[in-house]
C-alpha cells in the first residue's frame, strides 16, 4: 500500500499499542505521511525516528494517558490525531471466567480507550480541532467463544466512540472506530500456529485471507485525516466481508457460478 506523503506534515498524532501489529503499523505508516507521533506501550517501542517519542505506561491508568498528550504537548505542540489501538484478552467461557479475567478484558479495552479519549478530548477541545479513531473489533457486532469480556468490550468501544462524536462534534473534533476482522499480529498468532483453526476463519472469509496489519492502518489514518473531514461517528468495518458471511457457504450445494468470461466477452 503506498503511504500518502505529506498528508500529516506537521501534524502530531499520539497511538497507544504502538509496539506491536496494527499500532506500530498505524505509527509508521503516519511517520511516512510527515506526522510527528507519540506513542506509548506496555513494552518499549522499537521506533527509531527523529519525529517520534515513544513512552512507556498502561492505558488502564489514567497517568498514562495523561503523559501521553502532555507529551505531545511539551515535545510537538499539541494533539492532531489521537488512535486508541491498545488490547488484548483473557479469554473464557462465561462459566468458567474469572473475575479479574472479565475486569482484565474490560478495563484494558474499554476503560483504556475512555481514559485516553477523556485527556485526548481535553486537549482537543483546547485547540477547537482534532479527530480520535478507536479501534474496535468485528466483535462489537458478532460473538465469539469464550470471548464474552472482549465483545462486550468491544461492543461498548463502537458506542463509546459515537458517544465522544456526541459530545465532541460541537468543538470541531470527529469520532471514529475501526472494526477490524481477523488481522496477523501477534495477538492472533495461536490461530496462525494451528492450520485447523485457521482454515475455519477462512472458510467465513470472503476474501479468504486475514488482513495484514497495514490494511488496518491505512483506513484508521484516512479517519484521522482530513480526508474525512465530515465522516464522524462511524464504525468502519474493515473484514474482508468477514461479517456479512453468516450464511454457510452454500456453493458446494448449488454449483460453481455458470457466468463464464470467455463465453460471454
Ligand atoms: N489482530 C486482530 O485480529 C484484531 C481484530 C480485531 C481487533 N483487534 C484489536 O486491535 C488492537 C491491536 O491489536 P493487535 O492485533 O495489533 O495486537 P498486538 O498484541 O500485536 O498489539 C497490542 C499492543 O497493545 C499493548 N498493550 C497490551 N496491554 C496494554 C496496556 N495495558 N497498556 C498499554 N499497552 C498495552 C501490547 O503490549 C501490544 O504492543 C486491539 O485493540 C485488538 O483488540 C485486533
Amino acid at each position: 500500500m503506498v503511504a500518502i506523503k505529506d498528508r500529516f506534515a506537521g501534524k502530531v498524532a499520539v497511538v497507544t499499542g504502538a509496539a506491536s501489529g496494527i499500532g506500530l503499523a498505524i505509527t509508521q505508516r503516519l511517520l511516512l505521511e510527515g506526522a510527528s507521533v507519540v506513542g506509548t506501550d506496555l513494552h518499549p517501542i522499537g521506533v527509531t525516528d527523529t519525529n517520534f517519542v515513544g513512552l512507556t505506561g498502561d492505558v488502564t491508568q489514567e497517568a498514562t494517558a495523561q503523559d501521553l498528550v502532555a507529551a505531545a504537548v511539551q515535545r510537538f505542540g499539541g494533539v492532531d490525531a489521537a488512535f486508541n489501538v491498545a488490547g488484548g484478552s483473557r479469554p473464557g467461557y462465561i462459566v468458567d471466567l474469572a473475575e479479574s479475567d472479565w475486569d482484565f478484558t474490560v478495563d484494558l479495552c474499554l476503560k483504556g480507550v475512555f481514559l485516553g479519549m477523556k485527556h485526548q478530548g481535553r486537549q482537543m477541545m483546547r485547540q477547537g480541532r482534532g479527530s480520535i479513531v478507536n479501534i474496535a473489533s468485528l466483535n462489537a457486532h458478532v460473538p465469539m467463544h469464550a470471548g464474552s469480556a472482549y465483545v462486550a468490550a468491544k461492543a461498548g468501544v463502537e458506542m463509546l466512540s459515537q458517544n465522544g462524536a456526541l459530545e465532541f462534534g460541537p468543538f470541531g473534533i470527529r469520532v471514529n472506530a475501526i472494526l477490524p476482522g481477523l488481522v496477523q499480529t501477534p495477538l492472533t498468532r495461536r490461530h496462525f500456529d494451528n492450520p485447523d483453526a485457521l482454515a475455519a476463519f477462512q472458510a467465513r472469509i470472503p476474501m479468504g485471507r486475514p488482513a495484514q496489519p497495514d490494511e488496518i492502518a491505512a483506513p484508521a489514518i484516512y479517519l484521522a485525516s482530513d480526508d474525512a473531514s465530515y465522516v464522524n461517528g462511524a464504525s468502519l468495518l474493515v473484514d474482508g466481508a468477514w461479517g456479512v458471511s453468516a450464511y454457510p457457504d452454500m456453493r458446494p450445494f448449488r454449483g460453481p457460478i455458470g457466468w463464464n468470461e470467455r463465453t460471454h466477452a
